[in-house]
């Protein structure tokens, strides 16, 4: 049986006349750049994020650039977030020539350790962004009480988490900023790179549109340094054509998870001591989890991904290597054990496919596929128990 880790053909399927449509309104209408279908796409996933405002821009990794610029930050500031994230998270703030500063994750649920915080803070510090990893948002109470009193701004990187929720709170809608990003990977996914800032303030919301378009208002004349952020048209029509399905995707990928939890237990496979090699399943420690990812935690990781490989079943891993031991960022003076906590979930934890289309069949198979690889890791150790001792001689 085959598993990939996304089937994107299998959601196209699903909603092919609907997106073909779209596209063939724009193309009709001939609005490539921004415009009405933008607009729409706008309004639409503002109300979605329960915001105000909501500003189309070319990728979330352009959506996190924009909001550091409309904050004017830049050389000599610090922006604090978690070492284990996608790298747009980290670069957006480097490439300002402002100072990423780390804190370590919770190893439970791969987000920032809000209890780490405060001990960061300096009189540098201007924004804190918060990484809502795999589609759980971080514990954003604290993390807004802090902001409050050290007058700091909050973007919140929910680039993986649109339709998320704290406390029943949408993504996005608790710092002053939140940033989505429409890679086609994601829960919503155009067909290319997109992306998209949510605010509930009129004036960052006005600041990030002339932003995104050279900084020019009116056109042609510059008051600020912006860039090329716009969201082209086609893209806008594809997120909105799709995003009446979202919440059913997401349900598919929440029954996904829970499939996968049982089955897990089922096999003997998520409990402490089962005597077989142990499987750490995610923590749902923040309603609503949206599963972007599901990702599980093993001690022989690499093995077992080259085993799920040979049996037709695609995993990744989010992400290998945590940002403060990359090579660019060696300028920031880290080393590895810095972040030991980032540094154990680069090399324990493994995606497994959760997209909503997956039959019961392959997430069984995906179960019986760990288990299998667990039952061959159980029998090679036994057989190193009870064989002939090699002790080198002397
Ligand atoms: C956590 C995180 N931040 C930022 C980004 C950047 O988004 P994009 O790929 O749309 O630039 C991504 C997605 O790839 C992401 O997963």
């Amino acid at each position: 049986m085959q598993v990939p880790l996304l089937d994107l053909k299998a959601q196209y399927v699903t909603v092919k006349d609907e997106i073909l449509a779209a596209i063939a309104e724009v193309m009709e209408s001939q609005h490539f750049i921004l415009g009405p279908k933008v607009e729409e796409c706008e309004k639409a996933i503002a109300n979605y994020s329960n915001c105000q405002f909501a500003v189309g821009v070319t990728s979330g990794s352009d959506a996190l650039l924009a909001c550091l610029m409309a904050e004017n930050i830049g050389p000599g500031d610090e922006v604090i977030t978690t070492p284990y994230t996608f790298f747009a998270t980290v670069g957006a703030i480097s490439r300002l020539g402002a100072t990423p500063v780390f804190v370590d994750i919770d190893p439970v649920t791969y987000n920032i350790d809000v209890s780490q915080i405060a001990g960061k803070i300096t009189k540098k510090t201007r924004a804190i962004i918060p990484v809502h990893l795999y589609g759980q948002m971080a514990d954003m109470d604290l993390i807004m009480a802090l902001a409050e009193s050290h007058k700091l701004v909050v973007i919140e990187d929910a680039a993986q988490a649109i339709g998320s929720e704290y406390k029943g709170r949408r993504a996005g809608s608790i710092g002053h900023y939140g940033c989505f990003s429409f890679y086609p990977s994601k829960n919503l996914g155009a067909a290319g790179d997109g992306g998209m800032i949510v605010t509930n303030d009129t004036q960052r919301a006005e600041k990030l549109r002339v932003l995104r378009g050279h900084g020019s208002k009116p056109k042609y004349y510059h008051k600020v340094v912006g860039g090329n952020f716009r969201l082209d048209a086609l893209q806008a029509a594809i997120v909105l054509a799709k995003l009446p399905h979202l919440d059913s995707w997401t349900a598919g990928r929440q029954r996904n998870a829970k499939a996968y939890d049982c089955l897990f237990v089922e096999a003997g496979l998520a409990e402490a001591g089962s005597g077989k090699s142990n499987v750490t399943l995610p923590k749902v420690a923040m309603e609503r989890h949206i599963f972007n990812q599901y990702v599980i935690r093993v001690s022989q990781r690499d093995q077992l991904q080259a085993y799920l490989n040979n049996h037709g079943v695609g995993t990744e891993v989010y992400y290998p290597v945590p940002m403060h031991i990359q090579e660019c960022f060696a300028y920031l003076g880290h080393k590895a054990g810095d972040f030991p906590k980032s540094e154990s979930a680069a090399n324990e934890t493994l995606a497994l496919p959760i997209y909503p289309e997956l039959s019961e069949d392959q997430l069984r198979y995906v179960v019986d596929s760990v288990n299998d690889f667990a039952g061959q890791v159980k029998s090679r150790e036994a057989a190193q128990e009870s064989g002939p001792s090699h002790s080198s001689k002397a």
